[in-house]
């Protein structure tokens, strides 16, 4: 559940007001917010899976080279890699925290790879420093596919902060939703520039040409573009949940570390190593240790209790797995077990207690 309020409808009635729905005003205040928070350039685009992709694109990568990508990722990361054209190469994860592979990373590299696309598991960046350098040395671009980690910190750092290339989902359930939306940050200004342009159809256009209607339909299209900007609706709300994102940030990891306190006394599970002072959990991720994930999502269904994992492999999917016959140990031998708990802000202790103690019950049983 995303966490909205009436600063969200106040607003939105407001910019009903102005009338003016589409690539404007509100996108470049939304822009201007993120990009301070970051301290690097920031462009906003409308979906996570359109910032993968218009960042691929960017980096001229497409058809004949291959992007390395952990498999154990949402479907949207591989859909991107495929949209530009491009063959991705399935890498393994650390069984511990989920995070990329850097000695499979290091196996796959050939020369048709252009870059790697890390994916920082429920805001978890994993040994990102190691991978920049390790791609530095190869020559290779780094797109972070931090859809699950805005506001997160490695290192002391915030992720979007450094690095090569990172991009957001604000998709409606991530801690900071824009309805829909997305965005890249990258120390690379032509880069951002080039997205500027290709997020709307290949026209450069800043919100006063929107404004004004100066530009309108005149301008001189030199580049390919698509119709993936963020509009001035979802950016509004991006806004106002930035403003209250601080108290987003402290209520999910309040929550995170209750579940670790009423977790910890039950054996037939496992608690990651995510440390909730850095990270913001989009999640509350566990591992079972004997149990089938599948069985004790459909039990805690009687608890009336909704549950999910992350992810299914993607090199296992059909439309990866055709022709193929990849073995990823790590990926294959965690899935089935790993348990995503409700984690939203409307829940309190009671929820968390109710819900550890409901998964005692069903893991005790057995
Ligand atoms: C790991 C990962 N990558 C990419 C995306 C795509 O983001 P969006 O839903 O905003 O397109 C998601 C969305 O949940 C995600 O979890």
């Amino acid at each position: 559940m995303p966490s909205l309020g009436e600063e969200e409808i106040t607003s939105l009635n407001h910019l009903f007001k102005i009338g003016y729905l589409g690539l404007g005003e509100q996108v470049e205040i939304f822009e201007n917010l993120i990009s301070e928070y970051l301290n690097r350039d920031f462009v906003a685009v409308s979906s996570g899976t359109s910032a993968l992709f218009l960042a691929l694109e960017a980096c001229g990568i497409g058809e004949g080279d291959e992007v390395i990508v952990q498999s154990l990722t949402y479907i949207a990361t591989y859909q991107a890699i495929l949209a530009v054209g491009a063959t991705p190469i399935s890498c393994d994860v650390n069984p511990t925290d989920l995070s990329i592979d850097l000695i499979d990373v290091q196996k796959k590299i050939t020369t048709k790879t252009k870059a790697i696309i890390p994916v920082h598991y429920n805001g978890n960046a994993g040994k990102l420093d190691e991978l920049l350098q390790l791609a530095d040395k190869n020559n290779l671009r780094v797109i972070e596919d931090a859809a699950h980690a805005f506001g997160c910190k490695t290192n002391n750092k915030i992720i979007g902060s450094f690095g090569d290339i990172t991009c957001f989902s604000f998709d409606p359930v991530k801690s900071l939703t824009c309805g829909e939306g997305g965005g890249i940050s990258s120390s690379d200004k032509k880069l951002i520039e080039h997205v500027k342009t290709t997020r709307f159809l290949g026209i450069f256009r800043s919100k006063d040409d929107n404004i004004s209607g100066s530009k309108s339909y005149n301008d001189e299209i030199s580049t390919q573009g698509w119709r993936y900007h963020m509009n001035n609706i979802h950016a509004t709300i991006g806004i106002e949940q930035f403003k209250k994102f601080s108290t987003i940030k402290e209520k999910r990891q309040k929550l995170a570390k209750l579940y670790n306190e009423f977790l910890s006394c039950i054996s037939g599970i496992e608690l990651l190593p995510f440390d909730y002072n850095a990270i913001i959990p989009y999640l509350f991720v566990l591992k079972l240790k004997n149990h089938k994930n599948t069985d004790v999502i459909r039990r805690l269904k009687d608890f009336n209790i909704g549950s999910s994992y992350h992810y299914y492999p993607c090199h296992l999917q059909p439309l990866i797995s055709k022709n193929k016959n990849e073995y990823l140990p790590n990926t294959e031998k965690n899935y089935s077990k790993l348990l995503s708990l409700p984690m939203h802000t409307n829940l309190d202790e009671s929820h968390i207690e109710h819900i550890s103690n409901s998964l005692k019950k069903i893991i005790d049983e057995d």
